[in-house]
């Protein structure tokens, strides 16, 4: 008798963690015991990022600590630097990422030792990726070389290194509760990718560059700039009808859309649509506000589906000026704490992690040489 296949791993309890609850019916999102949106509304992403790694809320003193190590880590090594110059300016940022992560590993090997003290490569791959795409787009646009600026939070210092211009307190703001939404969600696909190379007892940095690979794709972390695609598509709110009941006609995707854990709104994209109002309200330019607010309504109605964080994380990102293929990649600068968080409890608890296929194929067939083939 075949065994029960549970396609795409669905509803498999694969391990224990205690790093974060989705409660799925309710709508909740829980970090370490606390919900998401207590998070959001007063927590920074340091915050968030301590709690993830270390498991409860920093000191004062403890979260300056933090900020600071984090600044001083942002310099990438000079053969790491040469490295991403001689890449093509042209390159996939995605592409980028996963090479520099993979690179710094072999600039910096006495952080590669898997156990406890991965909390240094954590850190430093977490303060590095903004430098990796600031230093990548400047080269790409032209823009001048970045500062180290060690004043400015993880967000500022992201935004600043991307645009070239200093954030105003609302934008810093909107792309830290945006960091912290992204900060971690359970066993996605690329935190699972990130556990299942950190359970052969292999390093951090190749744990985080099966995740960034993982989360490339557009069915995970790419779906925010197709979401912006499809907005550019309908352009004027009297569009949306048709659109999106024509891409549902043709059984096609509505991207953010849909979630594999939540059956209810994600919590993530209520917040976010409260800051791309905000954020549009404040730039005097509430399109998209308006063009999702009505996509919202049509998918809803016609499929039953309700919002995931993409939906409204491309607004935001766009009105604050990030250019669509850093979408992704920005997502990456804010998940790299929770799979890095993943990969410490992966070490703490060890267990390879190998499940079994159901094999469907032939076992008897009977080998033909190679003259008698047709
Ligand atoms: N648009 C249209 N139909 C959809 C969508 C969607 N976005 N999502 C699910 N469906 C339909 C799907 O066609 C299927 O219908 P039917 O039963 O008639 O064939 C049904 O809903 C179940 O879909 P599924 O693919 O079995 O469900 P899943 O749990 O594998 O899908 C998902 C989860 C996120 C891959 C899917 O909802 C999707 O493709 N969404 C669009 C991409 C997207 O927004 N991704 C971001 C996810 S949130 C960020 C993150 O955590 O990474």
């Amino acid at each position: 008798m075949a065994e029960e296949v549970q396609r795409g791993l669905q509803d498999v309890v694969a391990l224990e963690s205690r790093i974060c609850f989705i409660d799925g019916k309710e709508g909740r999102l829980i970090y370490r015991g606390y919900d998401i949106r207590a998070l959001a509304e007063h927590a920074t992403f340091e915050e968030v990022a301590y709690l993830l790694w270390y498991g409860r809320l920093p000191t004062a003193g403890q979260l300056t600590e933090l900020r600071g190590r984090l600044a001083s880590l942002r310099a990438l090594p000079a053969g790491l630097v040469r490295e991403l110059e001689a890449l093509p300016a042209d390159a996939e940022p995605m592409d980028v990422l996963r090479t520099a992560v993979s690179a710094l590993a072999v600039f910096e090997p006495e952080e590669t030792n898997p156990g406890p003290s991965s909390i240094g490569g954590a850190q430093r791959l977490t303060a590095a990726l903004p430098t990796v795409l600031g230093m990548f787009h400047r080269r790409r646009t032209g823009l001048p070389a970045l500062g180290a600026r060690p004043e400015l939070s993880h967000a500022g210092y992201l935004l600043y290194a991307l645009l070239d211009r200093e954030p105003t307190e609302l934008e810093s703001r909107a792309l830290d509760v945006a960091l912290i939404l992204h900060a971690d969600h359970e066993l996605n696909a690329s935190t699972f990718a990130a556990r299942v190379t950190a359970s052969t007892l292999s390093d951090l940095y190749s744990a985080v560059t099966s995740a960034v690979g993982t989360l490339k794709g557009p069915l995970h972390g790419g779906a925010n700039e197709r979401v912006m695609e499809m907005l550019d598509e309908i352009r004027t709110v009297d569009r949306v009808e048709e659109v999106v009941r024509g891409k549902l006609s043709r059984h096609e995707r509505v991207m953010g859309f849909g979630h594999r854990v939540y059956k209810v709104e994600d919590p993530r994209a209520t917040i976010l649509r409260g800051w791309s109002r905000r954020v549009g309200e404040a730039n005097g330019d509430l399109h998209y506000y308006h063009l999702l607010e009505k996509v919202v309504e049509v998918v809803h109605r016609e499929k039953g589906l309700y919002p995931n964080l993409d939906l409204y994380s491309g607004s935001v990102y766009s009105l604050l000026g990030i250019p669509h293929d850093l979408f992704t990649p920005v997502f990456a600068a804010s998940r790299v704490v929770g799979w890095t968080a993943h990969v410490l409890e992966e070490y703490d608890d060890l267990r390879l992690i190998r499940p079994t296929a159901a094999y469907v194929g032939p076992t008897d067939l009977a080998y033909v040489p190679i003259a008698q083939r047709s």
